[in-house]
């Protein structure tokens, strides 16, 4: 692994750790893990209903897991961290609040997201602000942290509260509020762009395009005869970073049990036979988002290195003090598991410094 992987690698899992920790990560009380969890980058999914979100999701990570289809099925925040393992080691999956059950079936990942998403929101409609938290390690991923979040929508549907396209909205704005958060703005291209929900949000939280990437699903659902050269050579609505446009499995694919590397081949044969897009074949498709991400992601953390260094050692110290007042040496589960951050931090810090040498 190069030097960055293995930094941003740790960047993820100083997040696990902190989440891991509940009382620090993702919460809003103000201590130092707070603060580092927010330094630290994330990618958040938003868009409308059925845009293909949780789609370009599932293709990113290359793995077919994510409850999918057409209404309101993401019903919570999923917090997805991908950790690259070395090559040749089993892929597997790990909630947080099942920790210890290691999950190499998917389908079971899948079951495991639906029912836990019922467990706070009932089997109704209602949506849940309480981020479910997976992991997936795999030598097949980039490491990165991910944000699958409910639709954003116009009007609420039978069994749904008044408030909740209010709520969606309130919920999602939470996590792309966050300077830290680069958006992956969702537009499905069989819908004019003008009345896409993810650009009008991401225009708001960060006008100068600097942290959105606009991604353009369904190519393939376009009417006969029209392309979406406009809005991906960015003269419809222009962004700093380029568009990337995607053709992701169809329901009738889904329901057809299509996996998601034959997917991702028909996907590759789309761009580079289609007569609209070839010129544009080798930036466009999943893969290549995944990699344009991980890209931005090391030169964020890049440019972040000073102020995430001075937020770890003051979260050493914090740590340090946290464990002189439970008394060392600490044999209960919480004195472990701020020690294990402690070293984590400590590791961190020596890499950092070794790469600003
Ligand atoms: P979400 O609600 O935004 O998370 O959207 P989903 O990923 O659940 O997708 C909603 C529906 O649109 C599913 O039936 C998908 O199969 C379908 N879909 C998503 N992206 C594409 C695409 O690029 N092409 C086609 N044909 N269908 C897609
Ligand atoms: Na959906
Ligand atoms: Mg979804």
């Amino acid at each position: 692994m190069t030097t960055m992987e293995s930094l941003i690698g740790l960047v993820n899992r100083i997040q696990r750790a902190c989440t891991v920790l509940g009382d620090y990560g993702g919460g809003t009380g103000d201590n130092a893990f707070n603060s580092l969890w927010e330094a630290l980058p994330t990618v958040a999914v938003v868009g409308g209903q059925s845009s293909g979100k949780s789609s370009v999701l599932e293709s990113i990570v290359g793995r077919d897991f994510l409850p999918r289809g057409s209404g309101i099925v993401t019903r919570r925040p999923l917090v997805l961290q991908l950790h690259k393992t070395e090559d040749g080691t089993e892929e597997y999956a790990e909630f947080l609040h099942l920790p210890k059950r290691q999950f190499t079936d998917f389908a079971v990942v899948r079951k495991e997201i639906q029912d836990e998403t019922d467990r706070i929101t009932g089997k109704s409609k209602q949506i849940s602000p309480v981020p479910i938290h997976l992991s997936i390690f795999s030598p097949n991923v980039v490491n990165l942290t991910l944000i699958d979040l409910p639709g954003l929508t116009k009007v609420a549907v039978e069994g749904q509260p008044e408030t909740i396209v209010e709520d969606i909205e309130t919920m999602v704005r939470t996590y792309v509020d966050k300077p830290n958060c680069i958006i992956l703005a969702i537009s499905p291209a069989n819908q004019d762009i003008a009345t896409s929900d993810a650009i009008k949000l991401a225009k708001e939280v960060d006008p100068t395009g600097e942290r959105t990437f606009g991604v353009l699903t369904k190519l393939d659902l376009m009417d006969k005869g029209t392309n979406a050269l406009e809005v991906l050579e960015g003269r419809s609505y222009k962004l700093q970073h380029p568009w990337v446009g995607i053709v992701n499995r169809s329901q009738a694919d889904i329901n057809k049990n299509v996996d998601m590397m034959l997917a991702r081949r028909k996907e590759r044969e789309y761009f580079d036979t289609s007569p609209d897009y070839g010129h544009l074949a080798s930036k466009m498709g999943s893969e290549y988002l995944a990699k344009l991400l991980s890209k931005h992601l090391e030169s964020v953390i890049r440019s972040r290195i000073p102020s995430i260094l001075s937020l770890i050692n003051k979260s050493i110290e914090e740590l340090e003090r946290e464990l002189d007042r439970m008394g060392r040496p600490v044999a209960v589960d919480a004195g472990a598991q701020l020690y294990t951050i402690l070293e984590m931090c400590r590791a961190f810090d020596k890499i950092f410094k070794e790469h600003l040498d």
